[in-house]
């Protein structure tokens, strides 16, 4: 593979020339801190919320460079020549490079002119910091006398005062501190949203060395005009002692080092935000102790390892395995942790969305269960006493105050579905859950939504009572056709002027509210209210029937309806006339008739297929259409105007799966797989991590370039995509089937997984080459009958033999 490959147990990425396309991303975060950080050290961290406490200067507007970022700079006293460990900023030519990308560390090393270095990033488990482990060998044959310097570009708070740079810095105040021999940078006062309230926070830059110089200006250290390819200190091997007072902040750290040769010296860097000096000069003395580091970087990697550990396949595909088992379920980590903000193309809004938290929560169930559970309660408290609900949360300043949107209350019911079926706590449902109260139910109306006020809690419910409101209102929120109202968006965030005037209507939504109905409707069976079931399977049936009538277009589903109620989606539009998740989440809510269902399957293979997959939709909008909104502003064949976007992609290979179709949901998989991507000089992106989309047929010239990766929702639906459809351990409510749906060539394969309170090691065997159908289950030597394991729940491993055929 060009640029890198895996190591041979798959668990890091090696990149040996650092100048790929784009900055190739990990992340390196204990929930409370997070370093997004790039093979050559660009990027930024921050602290809790990448939007209110951002530590450090990031411009996600460029997307051709990953620069700024947390570097080390060796000068040679002598030559006055210097180089940077990680090969940016300073791009010296290097002997050799490498960076290692794991979970958890990114050890970035170069060797340049007989100077081997080489850092090794982590985040400790338990404090809001990362470190900066340096060493550096002479591996000459001369006495070299080098200038070592960490560096880094502070912002300090709220992200939102980027484009208010001006007046940003004028409350930074940013010094050495003698006695902790650390930088320490502050703001008078902090922004968390509506909430100004003094700084409570310190940022500090320190290293396990005395130090023989620093500078806190970044004009000071780097001289005007210059940036951090050309610094200013760097070069004359001196820093300038600054301080910096309402100016351009930066941290810059020096050390003198004479090394013999073949001599080797360590030294670490601390960088963190914690509440006091007081906390910062504690975490900084732990870290100045080689010991305690040590010590630290084996617990993160532990920690990692151990949240990594559960659920393992073993199938022909060794590009498939490396993903599922490692890559994949890091990036879901990631998705669930951070949501969609912190990512190297945008600085991050922070905060999480309560569509994507919802799936996050869901496809993290059989890895960790009690940490999805307390995603989906956190987002069952978002729910307003009528079923509405607010858009996300921030871990800072609590619920989001924005337009809620309309396909909101649709989605907590199938990952608690999703919960249920996985740990058999049906319990859950009676918990009381608080109702949240704002302005807008006060002064508001229900159909045209606007800001909301702050939030108060109101009364508490049970979850079921929560979910039965989510999705009372969305069945009641319709309009002349009686499917929901689209509002300003469904899936879809870029349907943002569809339905503004609260008469345009989603299709989408509708049938996934048929899908949340039915589920909702198990739900109630098992909580014997029985009278709610049928009133639920009730209104499932009549969305169902107003989809099949009004949201039929002749050879596909309709997108849906604007507020002129002209159709979209439809055959009868010159552009955008067929989207792909009203297809196949029709096969995912069962609402389709037989006989539609291959006619559905040739539509989108006919017009929205492709050689790196499905489109989402066809043909890309090239003229803005004011009555759909952003969808159509958007360059042909980028994000939500026709990209194949990956999201997408794999909610129509659950679809796939679903029906069976092995070699179909394999094949396309195949097609967006982050490592299977041949032509890196076109795709561009990581190829450990999934885009959030490839751009799509339509566009000019970029058909197939990766864009956006790390925080999508495909991570999560790929990974249950893999673990529970194709290998086919799936959850239920009754215990776990067996459900493989494979491609044909696959002989063998194999998936272990814990499901309540046992492991199961289920081996997949396919004699005759088909694609889905058991004809033989044995659990522990023991013939079973159907294709469903009731929970054994003693602890221990069952060896589970599935035969195909
Ligand atoms: C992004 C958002 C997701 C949305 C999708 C389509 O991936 O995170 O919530 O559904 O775009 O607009």
């Amino acid at each position: 593979m060009k640029y890198g490959k895996f190591s041979d147990d798959g668990r890091e990425f090696i990149i040996t020339d650092p100048d790929t396309p784009r900055p190739w991303g990990n992340y390196l975060t204990n929930e409370t801190y997070c370093a997004v950080i790039s093979q050559t050290a660009g990027g930024y961290s921050f602290y809790k919320d990448s939007k209110t406490e951002r530590m450090l200067y990031w411009t996600g507007q460029n997307l051709h460079q990953g620069r700024p970022g947390r570097y080390i700079f060796i000068q040679d006293e002598d030559t006055k020549k210097a180089f940077s460990v990680s090969w940016e900023p300073l791009r010296t030519k290097y002997d050799s490079f490498e960076c290692r990308s794991g979970f958890g560390y990114q050890i970035i090393k170069s060797k340049v002119s007989g100077i081997e270095a080489e850092t090794t990033y982590f985040v400790p488990a338990d404090e809001p910091c990362e470190i900066w482990k340096v060493k550096v060998k002479n591996t000459g044959k001369k006495i070299r006398k080098l200038n070592l310097f960490g560096y880094l570009e502070w912002f300090i708070g709220s992200a939102d005062y980027q484009t208010f740079y001006n007046i940003a810095i004028l409350w930074n105040r940013v010094q050495f501190d003698k006695k902790t021999q650390a930088i320490l940078a502050k703001k008078t006062a902090f922004y968390e949203e509506f909430n100004i309230k003094n700084n409570p926070y310190v940022l500090f830059f320190s290293s396990s060395e005395k130090v023989s110089g620093w500078d806190c200006n970044k004009q000071k250290f780097l001289g005007y005009g210059n940036t951090c390819q050309n610094p200013q200190s760097v070069f004359s091997g001196k820093c300038t002692q600054s301080i910096c007072d309402g100016e351009e902040p930066i941290a810059a750290l020096q050390h003198k080092l004479t090394l013999k040769p073949g001599q080797e010296k360590e030294i670490f860097f601390i960088l963190g935000q914690t509440k006091g000096d007081k906390d910062a000069a504690r975490i900084i003395e732990r870290f100045r102790d080689k010991k305690n580091v040590e010590a630290a970087f084996t617990a993160a990697v532990k920690m990692w390892k151990n949240r990594l550990s559960p659920i393992k396949v073993e199938t022909p595909d060794k590009d498939f395995d490396v993903l599922v088992n490692n890559w994949l379920k890091y990036q879901l980590w990631m998705c669930n942790m951070w949501s969609r903000s912190p990512s190297f193309y945008h600085e991050g809004q922070g905060g999480r969305g309560l569509r994507d938290s919802c799936q996050d929560g869901e496809s993290i169930l059989s890895l960790d269960a009690d940490y999805g559970k307390a995603k989906l309660l956190k987002v069952a408290s978002l729910t307003r006493r009528d079923g509405t609900m607010a858009p996300g949360w921030s871990d800072t300043y609590g619920p989001y105050q924005n337009r809620p949107f309309k396909d909101h209350p649709t989605w907590l019911t199938p990952s608690i579905a999703g919960y249920i079926k996985e740990t058999g706590d049906v319990n859950i449902l009676n918990q009381e859950i608080p109702w949240l109260k704002d302005k807008w139910i006060e002064g508001g109306t229900k159909t045209d939504p606007q800001w909301h006020g702050p939030s108060a809690p109101d009364g508490e419910g049970t979850l079921f009572d929560h979910l039965l409101a989510q999705l009372n209102f969305t069945y009641n929120d319709v309009s002349v056709h009686g499917i929901p109202r689209v509002g300003e968006a469904d899936w879809n965030d870029a349907l943002d002027m569809a339905g503004r005037k609260q008469i345009g209507e989603s299709v989408w939504l509708g049938i996934a509210l048929v899908r949340a109905l039915k589920l909702l409707a198990d739900l109630a069976g098992l909580i014997k209210k029985e009278e709610i079931k049928k009133d639920l399977l009730e209104k499932a049936r009549i969305m169902t029937k107003r989809i099949n009538e009004a949201g039929w277009d002749g050879q596909w589903y309709l997108a849906g309806y604007n507020d002129d109620l002209v159709p979209f989606g439809s055959s009868k539009n010159k552009e955008g006339k067929i989207f792909l998740n009203s297809q196949s989440w029709a096969i995912l809510a069962d609402l389709v008739p037989q006989d539609r269902i291959k006619t559905i399957l040739d539509s989108a293979d006919k017009y929205l297929g492709g050689k790196f997959g499905y489109a989402l939709l066809a043909p890309a909008y090239t003229v803005f259409d004011p009555g759909l909104g952003r969808i159509a502003m958007f360059s042909q064949g980028t994000k939500e105007n026709a990209a194949v976007f990956c999201h997408a992609q794999i909610f129509m290979l659950a679809a796939l799966a679903k029906l069976g179709l092995g070699n179909k949901t394999y094949e396309e998989m195949c097609k967006i797989m982050p490592n299977k991507q041949k032509d890196i000089s076109l795709y561009k992106a990581e190829p450990y991590a999934y885009a959030e989309y490839l751009i799509g047929p339509d566009h000019p010239y970029a058909y197939g370039e990766g864009a956006y990766t790390w925080l999508t929702g495909t991570a999560g639906w790929t990974y249950m995509l893999a673990t529970e459809w194709i290998l086919g351990a799936r959850r239920d409510h009754e215990g776990l089937l067996i459900d493989p749906c494979i491609p044909s060539k696959w002989k063998k394969c194999k998936i272990t997984r814990p499901f309540r309170g046992a492991v199961y090691e289920i081996e997949i065997e396919n004699p005759n080459g088909v694609e889905h159908g058991i004809s033989l289950l044995e659990v522990d030597g023991k013939k079973v009958q159907g294709n469903l394991i009731k929970p054994h729940g003693d602890g221990r491993t069952h060896r589970v033999r599935a035969v195909l055929g």
